[in-house]
């Protein structure tokens, strides 16, 4: 499907395309169930992101300890210029681009006079999250053209909008939320879908000690306890199930042989589950865990075999000083 033939909302500066209607109700629902009668249990990641959902992880991104954020914007404000460039006409493609923030430490280097020149297209599967930063950044940059995108970029992305040259974003480690094997199929598709001209910026969290990872998962103030339970107040809105969030406890570790943080939600007792439209109850036992969300962390060797993966040329690898997180340039 191209971007240009989906239902826009349209408004004064900018214009979101929806790519998300369409999708089958019937088939979520089944893979939902699925996911509950595996052997290890899990719920896609995709439902974390409802109105509150988006909120709770705005608030993760600001606590003490949640490293990432904070570091990767330092980053990138020290290389603004460099990926900008002077090019004529740019889009700027942000891959889940949720609150906006890290794309306006690029804008705001930007002159007025440039802003006409640029194109910024959030693409994001919160409506909410698109329509909030499209409408914050169309008062903050008069005259920069926004054409947000209602998309599953997982699924979606068989175009890439925009004429002249295209600066496509994925910003906070968000590709290691991914399966390694999606990863590198992920990164694969982007290449395919770049022209000569295009760079794509890409964010990584890199391996580090333990304790500082698990930290940044376990914070003090339980923020990403409660953004890990909301989970399941998505799922009951979804499927009418009948979870109780508290009968669930937040667990987030390190699982050094896959170099990721593992979130789960444990059962703190027997739970049954029912809805409507699953073939069966589903039984948790007391213990039990539901697995939520994995979050890879890279090393230098896992960037150089991206690249020899998938063709994508590495023009630049900006690091801060403790190298916790990289922004690596790719043409
Ligand atoms: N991609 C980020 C990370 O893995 C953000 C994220 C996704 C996240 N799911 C999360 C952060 C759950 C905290 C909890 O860190």
């Amino acid at each position: 499907m191209d971007f240009l033939e989906v239902p826009t909302i349209k408004k004064k500066q900018f214009v979101i395309g929806n790519f998300l209607t369409g999708e089958s109700k019937h088939e979520i629902i089944a893979d939902i169930y699925k996911g509950l009668t595996a052997k290890q249990k899990y719920i896609s990641s995709r439902f974390f992101y409802d109105d509150n959902g988006s909120l709770l992880f705005e608030k993760i991104t600001e606590l003490p300890e949640y490293y990432p954020t904070r570091t990767e914007k330092s980053i990138l404000k020290g290389i603004v210029s460099e990926i900008i460039g002077n090019s004529e006409q740019l889009n700027i493609i942000e891959l889940g681009s949720g609150d906006c923030s890290k794309i306006s430490i690029l804008l705001d280097t930007v002159s007025k006079s440039k802003l006409n020149h640029i194109r910024y297209i959030p693409v994001d599967i919160s409506e909410a999250a698109i329509m909030k930063s499209a409408g914050f950044l169309a008062v903050k940059y008069p005259g920069l053209k926004i054409h947000g995108l209602l998309a599953d970029f997982m699924k979606h992305l068989t175009t890439l909008p925009g004429e002249g040259n295209r600066l496509i974003c994925f910003f906070g480690s968000t590709l290691g939320n991914l399966t390694r094997r999606q990863a590198t199929a992920f990164l694969l598709d982007i290449k395919t879908l770049m022209r000569p001209g295009d760079r794509f910026l890409l964010g990584l969290d890199m391996v580090k000690d333990i304790d500082i990872v698990e930290a940044a998962y376990n914070d003090k103030q339980g923020v990403t306890a409660l953004f890990n339970k909301n989970i399941l107040n998505v799922i009951n809105e979804y499927a009418q199930t009948n979870f109780n969030p508290n009968d669930f406890k937040h667990i987030a570790f390190y699982n050094a042989e896959k170099a990721r943080i593992e979130m789960h939600l444990m059962s703190t007792t027997d739970v049954v589950i029912r809805s409507a439209d699953f073939p069966e109850r589903v039984f948790l036992k007391k213990g039990e865990t539901i697995h939520t969300e994995n979050s890879h962390k890279f090393t230098d060797a896992d960037i150089q075999n991206f690249a020899t993966a998938t063709g994508l040329k590495i023009e630049n690898i900006y690091s801060d000083k403790n190298q916790w997180f990289s922004l690596v340039n790719f043409k």
